[in-house]
């Protein structure tokens, strides 16, 4: 579905970010793995390469436009061009309810979660502008159409994002750049399964939240990693704009 694209992925060292590299490259992607975690990213990289696949890791900080500029630099550098790219690097909630929530937690996770999203799409589309077009993808959340407790942070961001997608698609549109979301219920990551399940606020909420996923059950990062693949792909030409939701059906 995606040979020979060269495809960019931020947050590839873990959950959703490696499984989503993994999966592009076994399609045919030559893949750029970024990640604050460079020993992560290159994990990914070794499993890619140790599959026959092709793939650069980058050390990149999406907090940082200089350094989301240059990772976006160093891939067309690399293969020449950038056909698509998944805005994926997050991090979750602070947990605390809205009137327990510090400015410092509230702009930790908008500055990941939204405005490193906006420095990506930025470069991502000044690249793409450059050379023929292309498909970003931007990982929200069922957060970003539903709430849940203790989450000001990461609901306002993930809303965000989707508002950004709509937003930069439109902008993009005349340069053959189509931009589109991807709105995961609660998939088993280290996120998830390492972190949120063991945090006593969030353990409170979790029947509650599995219940709404009326599939019964939690998603698995590859479910997520095939839609991605889709919004990449070119079955997906007429998708723009758009969120779409991968979530068990939570937000329906
Ligand atoms: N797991 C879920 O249930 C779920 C549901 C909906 C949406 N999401 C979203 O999916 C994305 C991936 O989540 P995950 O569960 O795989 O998380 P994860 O913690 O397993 O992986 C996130 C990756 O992002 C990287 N990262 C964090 N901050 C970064 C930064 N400033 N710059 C670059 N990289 C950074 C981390 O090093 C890590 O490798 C996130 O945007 C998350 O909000 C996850």
């Amino acid at each position: 579905m995606l040979k020979d694209k060269v495809i960019i992925i931020t947050g590839a060292g873990s959950g959703i970010g490696r499984t989503a590299a993994e999966t592009f490259a076994k399609s045919g992607a030559r893949v750029i793995a970024a990640d604050l975690n460079e020993a992560a990213a290159d994990a990914t990289v070794e499993l890619i390469r140790n599959s026959g696949g092709e793939a650069e890791a980058r050390r990149c900080n999406v907090t940082d436009e200089d350094d989301v500029a240059a990772m976006v630099a160093f891939a067309v550098k690399r293969f020449g061009h950038i056909n698509g790219a998944v805005n994926n690097a997050g991090i979750e909630m602070s947990n605390k309810p809205v009137h327990e929530m510090t400015g410092k937690e509230w702009r930790n996770v908008i500055d990941v979660d939204l405005t490193g999203v906006f420095y990506c799409v930025k470069h991502e589309v000044l690249a793409m502008k450059a050379t023929g077009g292309g498909s970003i993808v931007n990982t929200a959340s069922s957060s970003g159409i539903r709430a849940t407790m203790c989450s000001s942070d990461y609901t306002a961001a993930k809303h965000g994002v989707i508002g950004l997608t709509k937003a930069a698609a439109i902008d993009a549109a005349p340069f053959g750049i189509r931009v589109n979301a991807i709105c995961p219920g609660l998939t088993l990551t280290e996120m998830t399964r390492d972190r949120l399940m063991n945090d006593p606020t969030f353990s409170v909420a979790l029947e509650g939240i599995r219940q709404r996923h009326i599939i019964g059950r939690f998603g698995e990062t590859t479910e997520i990693a095939n839609a991605m693949m889709w919004l990449l792909s070119d079955y997906s030409s007429f998708s723009t704009g758009s969120s779409m939701l991968v979530d068990g059906g939570f937000s329906i």
